[in-house]
Parts: structure tokens; sequence; C-alpha cells
């Protein structure tokens, strides 16, 4: 018996969350079907909000430090979730992990030096080195027998002296990709050979559908260990984006001590009280409930698939093995991206992310967020079967 209800349809209109609030300003529209922004529309497991309460009563919200439950949780969940064996002194809070990546650029890169990246690929991994004037350079995935694979030859094709970091999706964004052992131990050959730095945004780990199972990158080799800096959250797995509690992981020494620097310099590394208090709540008590939210997602990304096959096989879903999003291929329906856009916003009155955004290759797909209640979902299929089906009737 589920223990947990995902179905409960949970009004957020008025709660600031962006998915929602926000739709009238970015699409025009607020009653569209938000399936865009990557949180969930489902309740956090029930001891966040036991924890959050229980803290609160207490009605002292002074200076607060991490205790040694919080970094112990971490480690122990690394362990348990990731097969990972991590020590607390290279752990670190990070206010949010875009941030993290815009610190690690400062820290680590300087204006004109070149950062790799592999797209189509989440946003901020072009917008943020490229708003810190470094130089973007693109390592598309290829797309093979509906998954997309990393184009080692082309990587190694484009390195020069000036490459310094590379921005890893793992598992990947958009295309929920969770990436072998032998792809990692690549990256990891490559970029250290050539001294370029890893950033590897783990996000998304905790999610990870069986029989697809989650390597952290620095587990793969010491050459990957010793070069790369990991960043990790609890926001996607618990659906407590809002609540701001990612972490760095770095075992090289040298590069540890530069980043808590760079950190420390601007007290960057301070938390908040309910960041440590939540972390170490859903670490220690949150595995049955991300049990049951996988096999529910699970659930979800399959009808989507299987609806798309007999009801509009011109859009190919691709199926994710890790978290709640699915990369749409909409590229059978012959419409521009301008087209494509109006077909799910005025048309079928849902609001996804417009696959252009993730860079070279996301042209002609829409990423859709699942995280929602099934009968939502179909809601939102329902509408688009109409819009196309209407689309065509009128051509
Ligand atoms: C790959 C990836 N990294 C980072 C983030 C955002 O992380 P944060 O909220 O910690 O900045 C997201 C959110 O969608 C994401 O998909």
């Amino acid at each position: 018996m589920p223990k947990y209800n995902f179905d409960e349809i949970i009004d957020r209109k008025g709660t600031n969350a962006i998915k929602v609030d926000a739709l009238g300003e970015r699409y025009g529209n607020p009653d569209l079907i938000p399936m865009w922004v990557a949180d969930m529309d489902f309740k956090s497991p029930p001891c966040v909000e036991k924890a959050i309460i229980e803290r609160a009563k207490h009605s002292i919200f002074g200076y607060t430090s991490p205790s040694q439950e919080y970094y112990s949780s971490i480690i122990k969940w690394v362990a348990r979730q990731h097969n990972w064996q991590i020590e607390q002194e290279w752990l670190s809070f990070i206010p949010g992990i875009v941030k993290g990546i815009a610190f690690v650029t400062d820290c680590f890169t300087k204006p004109g030096d070149k950062v790799i990246i592999q797209p189509p690929v989440y946003h901020p991994f072009r917008i943020v080195p490229d708003m810190h004037q470094r130089v973007v350079v693109d390592n598309p995935l290829k797309l093979e027998a509906g998954q997309y694979m990393m184009d080692l030859d082309g990587l190694r094709q484009l390195i020069d002296p000036s490459c310094k970091m590379l921005i890893l999706c793992n598992p990947h964004n958009p295309g929920g990709r969770v990436w072998t052992h032998q792809e990692l131990s690549d990256i990891a050959e490559i970029c250290y050979d050539n001294n370029i730095l890893v950033i590897s945004d783990e996000i998304h780990s905790d999610l990870a559908f069986d029989p697809n199972k989650h390597i952290p990158f620095a587990s793969v080799s010491e050459k990957a260990a010793q070069n790369s800096i990991t960043f990790m959250a609890p926001s996607k797995t618990f659906n407590i984006a809002g609540i701001i509690s990612s972490f760095s992981v770095i075992p090289n020494k040298g590069l540890r001590e530069k980043f808590h620097h760079f950190l420390e310099k601007s007290e960057l590394e301070s938390g908040h009280i309910f960041a440590y208090l939540v972390a170490e709540t859903v670490y220690n008590y949150g595995d049955d409930w991300l049990a049951e939210l996988k096999d529910y997602l699970w659930k979800n990304i399959t009808f989507v698939d299987e609806y798309l096959k007999v009801n509009i096989p011109q859009i190919k879903a691709m199926l994710p093995q890790a978290s709640f999003l699915i990369w749409l291929d909409c590229r059978q329906l012959n419409l521009s991206q301008t087209e494509l856009n109006a077909l799910f916003v005025e048309d079928a009155k849902l609001a996804l992310n417009d696959g252009a955004m993730f860079g070279q290759g996301g042209e002609g797909f829409m990423r859709l967020n699942i995280g929602t209640p099934l009968s939502v979902v179909k809601k939102a299929l329902d509408n688009l079967k109409k819009a196309i089906e209407q689309k065509q009737t009128q051509s």
C-alpha cells in the first residue's frame, strides 16, 4: 500500500511559486498548465513540515552553524544512495548550484578562458560563464538511437590550452541520461591530461530509475577525484528548491582550500537554520518517500510514452534514466520553433520549456516536467492531442 499521496492536487497559486505565479509574465497567460520550471507539484516528505514547525515553535532564530548531524546525514546519504565514501572536510554548504557554478567560474578561471559544455544542456551552464566573460565552447551531445551520447572525439579535437573548465550535467538535464562508468572515466582522463577542471552538477542524481545507477563523477578514478568539484543538493529529490541547501564535495586538498577560501572571504559558505535542518531531516528520514516518488514518476513517464505512441506519434518521448523531465522530440511536426511554442502555449494551453533554450541541438524539442499528479499529465496530453488535431484539420 502506498504511504504517500502523489495524486493530490494542491493549488500553488499565490505562493510566489515561479512555476505557477510567473506564468502570466513569462508566457502571457496565467492559466496555462505549468510543466516547465524543474520543481514538482507534490508535498515534500511529511518529516520536512514536522521539522520546520517544531523548530519554528522555539521562536528564536539566531545565528546558526551546521551541526555534526548535518554533515553525517550527508555522508551517510551519499554512501547509501551512491556508494561513494566522502569525508566531512570535503563538504561545504553553497547557496545554490547555479551560484556554485558562478563561484567556480570566478575562482578557477579568468575572463577570456574557455569553458566547455555539452549541449543541449541546462541553460545556466552557458549563461553563467558567458556573463562572466568566459568563452563558452560547445561539445554537442550526439543523438544515437533516441538517447544522447557524449562526443569524446569531438571533445579531444576542440581542446586547446585556453580550455580551463568543463561543466558536466550528471545525470543529464534535459535528456535524462545517467552516464556510464566508461563515459565518466573517459571525460576524467581527457580533462585531467589537459588541465581542465571538471564541475560535476549532480543535482538530479538521487532520482535515477532502476536499473540505471547514478555514478558520482569523482568516484570513477583517481584522476576524476583529484580534478573535480561536485555539486549536490536535496532540492530536486525532495522538492525543496526554495529552501536552498546545496553543497559542494571536493576531495582534492588544493582545489578545496582554494574554493573554500573563495567562499569564506565573502561568507558564502554560511547556510541558514532551515537549510541545515531540512537537509539533515530528509537525508535521515526521506528514503521511503523517495522510493515511492520514483515509482510514481516512472508511472507518469511510461504513461506519457504510451500516450504519445498511440495518440501523437509525431512526438517522441526520450525516456529519462533519471528525474522528472521528459525531452520531447517534436521534429516530425515540421514546425518552426516559433510555431512549436505557439502550438503548446496558445493552442494546447501548456507551459513547457522551449528546447531551443538548452542550446545547440535543442531546436525541435520541448522539455516536459511530469513532477505533477497523473491526472494533470493526462489533461495536458489531451490538450496537446486536441491542439494538433485542430491544426491538422485547418491545414
Ligand atoms: C542540472 C541543474 N543544475 C542546477 C539546477 C538548479 O540548482 P540550484 O537551485 O541549486 O541553483 C537545476 C534546476 O533545474 C538543474 O536542473
